[in-house]
């Protein structure tokens, strides 16, 4: 690895995704080999033991080898008003970046919008697809946007690049052919829907809570946006509102009051990711989830409402819950419902997305009759 150029790397790191099963086509391969990822990524951080983050840059020894590994790297930390520091920006999994430019069936001629330029990355290898001339990009964070812009104009790359909250597009330069997010978000901005063209695909990752959701690809229809889910589970970091660290979530319940029960399911409910999705049909609003210092996993809704579930030493589950709605009871009601319809994956699913903001999800397609709704509030 010693003395290798950046070139040799970025070969390898070709090979590498397509070794782990991502067919790549030559235009997008070639832009793998082409695009120098150390340009996008001068720095990154890693948690050690201690939960303290360590910076490697140019410079340190394992810094190269690590931006030509298929792995995500995190990129920028942010301190929230607890004095915690939080990700709140990273680039991406090279591998899951070609599996999602993949998906969205690129040709030339395309006009893309990225939500969420972060280093530039992804940036640059839609530009090297695509033309500069046919990719924008925003992203809230504002010194991310400058430096993205420095290295992409180092590479001679010039992309319209803009800060802003990119759950409002960018209709000054609409209409798009695409549109893809990297960053999930609770409901998808009916503003994309009007910047994308009709036929045009959105592909995002829809998550109305935490590690409840997939990438979707979304056709833009006379009505909205309808599509699948795509087959293989990712989970990108949630769009924030303001340049500035997402604040911890507050943890509800007490496990010395609520109603008690038992329960056959996982203590950690989220780990069984479809139907996990599919209980928040009925959840009222967000749930965060998490894990008490002293055994329990815990969830928390916005209106209060929290569950907590725990194995017990003698090996039973047992749950309490409380607030104005029996959190437990829906992911219980939604996990024997996704069971008696044979455990479906998320390449049974798909979403349908109209003006009013209701979200439909749907099983095998949208008339087959089960769906489950989600009514969020519309992003204009
Ligand atoms: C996983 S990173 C993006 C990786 C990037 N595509 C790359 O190639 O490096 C997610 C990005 O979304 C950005 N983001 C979060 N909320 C946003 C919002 N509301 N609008 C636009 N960007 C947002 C973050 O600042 C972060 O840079």
């Amino acid at each position: 690895m010693r003395g290798m150029t950046w070139r040799g790397l970025a070969r390898g790191l070709a090979e590498e995704i397509a070794a782990e099963g991502v067919p790549v086509s030559p235009d997008l391969r070639r832009a793998v080999v082409e695009t120098p990822r150390h340009v996008f990524v001068p720095w990154f951080y890693t948690q050690g033991p201690d939960r303290a983050w360590v910076r490697t840059g140019d410079g340190d020894e394992d810094w190269l080898a690590a931006v030509y590994r298929n792995q995500p790297l995190v990129t920028e930390l942010a301190t929230t008003g607890a004095g915690d520091r939080v990700t709140v920006s990273s680039s991406t999994k090279p591998g899951l970046m070609v599996r999602m430019l993949e998906a969205l069936d690129l040709a030339d001629g395309h006009r893309v919008l990225e939500i969420g330029t972060g280093t530039g990355y992804n940036a640059a290898l839609l530009c090297h697809r695509l033309g500069e001339g046919r990719v924008f990009s925003v992203d809230i964070g504002a010194g991310l946007v400058v430096a993205a812009g420095e290295r992409l104009r180092a590479l001679g790359l010039s992309p319209v690049l803009e800060v802003g909250d990119g759950r409002r597009g960018l209709p000054g330069h609409a209409p798009f052919d695409r549109v893809v997010a990297t960053c999930s978000v609770p409901v998808v901005p009916w503003a994309w829907a009007e910047q994308v063209r009709v036929g045009g695909l959105v592909l995002v990752d829809f998550k109305p809570s935490v590690h409840a959701g997939n990438l979707v690809l979304l056709e833009r229809t006379a009505d909205g946006l309808t599509g699948r889910f795509l087959p293989r589970w990712a989970g990108f970091m949630a769009a924030r509102g303001a340049d500035v660290a997402p604040e911890g979530v507050r943890v509800h319940g007490d496990p010395a009051s609520g109603a008690r029960s038992e329960t056959v399911l996982a203590a950690a409910p989220w780990m069984e990711l479809v139907p996990w999705f599919l209980a928040q049909a009925g959840m009222p609003g967000e749930v965060s989830v998490g894990y008490s210092g002293s055994g329990w996993a815990t969830l928390s809704a916005v209106d209060g409402s929290w569950a907590w579930a725990r194995m017990r030493g003698d090996g039973a589950r047992e749950v309490r819950q409380g607030g104005p709605a029996r959190l437990w009871d829906r992911v219980e009601a939604a996990h024997g419902e996704w069971a008696a319809l044979g455990r479906p994956g998320w390449d049974r699913l798909g979403l349908t997305v109209t003006g009013d903001g209701v979200h439909r999800v749907w099983l095998d397609d949208p008339g087959s009759g089960f769906e489950w709704v989600f009514a969020g509030p519309t992003v204009h």
